[in-house]
């Protein structure tokens, strides 16, 4: 049976990207492979990032984000559902594969690239992140990996780090594979530059537990089709972010409907974001509701977060065992 391992970072609120791109995957494939499905609130990944590492408010990032996605559907019941410093067993393989990944590869990675270029002293701990992320997947012997698209680079290096293990150690890790949401591989930010991104801010995220009319007021704002400029002009809806996020929230006979209508004149911009409105409210509202029940019983979330990280530590337990023996490590 594939076992399956994907994170999320607390280092804001989740969005619109990550819940089509990658959270209702965890939800599907948690439904098929029931407790051989390990999704985690990867903290430490979160400190890579000095500017989201308030340490006054991670905590609760971290609880918001187990929230969200419990909210989203994923029960931790059926699934593996923890934070990632409560299994202190991924550090300590992301050390041994620290030392097995050369620097020049971890520099070539693009996500790196883009970070480090914002700051003056760049922390290590960014460059060591996609090798603290196949420890996270490998700690599982983890084969499938539900993300987006902007992770393909950082599955394949662990594909690599596999492969090196393998090589100077003897066969011990699968060769993880990514799998992606077709629909929504790389959802764009809501002000219409590049991909929405947590890291950008507010004012590129449509989050998932935003309030509705905070929502309405970011899509009532978004950018169009530039070249349509007056209500009469036809316009092309493969070029407007406002299509991109029909296709992930109405029904077929809506996106037809305003498909045609765009390309005829015969929808306006604001009508056409009004009726993306009514599947935006109709997706986003139960699970709001949802969300606010589950933040009345914290009680409920941190038993199910204590119990995941158990279970969790249970699987990773005989393999940190098994690589400290292949490694050499004294067995007292
Ligand atoms: P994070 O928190 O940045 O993103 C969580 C997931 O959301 C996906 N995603 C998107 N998908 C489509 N369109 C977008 N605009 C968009 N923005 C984000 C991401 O691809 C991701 O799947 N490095 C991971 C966290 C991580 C991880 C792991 C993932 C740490 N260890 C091990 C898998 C396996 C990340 O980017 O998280």
């Amino acid at each position: 049976m594939p076992r399956v391992f994907s994170g999320i970072q607390p280092t804001g609120a989740p969005h619109i990207g990550n819940y089509f791109g990658a959270m209702q995957n965890y939800v599907t494939l948690g439904e098929q492979f029931g407790k051989n499905s390990l999704y985690c609130v990867v903290d430490l990944h979160a400190i890579t990032n000095p500017a989201a590492s308030d340490p006054r408010e991670l905590a609760g990032r971290t609880f918001d984000m187990a929230v969200a996605n419990f909210a989203a559907g994923l029960d931790p019941a059926k699934v593996v559902f923890f934070a990632q410093s409560h299994v202190p067993e991924h550090q300590e393989l992301s050390w041994v594969f620290t030392c097995l990944t050369p620097v020049g590869e971890l520099e070539r990675m693009t996500q790196y690239k883009d970070k480090a270029a914002q700051y003056e002293s760049v922390p290590s701990g960014l460059l060591m992140y996609p090798v603290l992320m196949a420890a996270d997947i490998l700690l599982y012997k983890a084969d499938t990996v539900p993300v987006g698209d902007d992770q393909t680079q950082h599955i394949e290096l662990t594909r690599e780090i596999a492969r090196k293990f393998n090589h100077h150690y003897g066969e011990t890790f699968p060769e993880p594979k990514a799998v992606y949401n077709q629909g929504a591989v790389r959802v764009p930010g809501v002000d219409g530059h590049g991909k929405m991104s947590k890291s950008k801010g507010e004012a590129s995220t449509i989050g998932i537990l935003e309030p509705l009319d905070s929502i309405w007021q970011k899509l009532r704002a978004a950018p169009t089709d530039p070249q349509r400029v007056r209500r009469t002009d036809p316009g092309n809806p493969e070029v407007c972010l406002i299509f991109d996020y029909h296709k992930l929230f109405s029904d077929l006979d809506t996106i037809q409907l305003v498909d045609v209508g765009c390309r005829t004149a015969g929808i306006g911009c604001v009508d056409c974001k009004k009726k993306l409105m009514e599947g935006v409210t109709a997706h986003l509202e139960p699970l709001q509701e949802r969300a606010e029940g589950l933040r009345a019983d914290p009680d409920y979330v941190r038993d199910a977060l204590r119990q995941g990280a158990q279970e969790a530590r249970a699987i990773a337990a005989p393999i940190m065992d098994e690589v400290r023996h292949k490694v050499g490590f004294l067995k007292l």
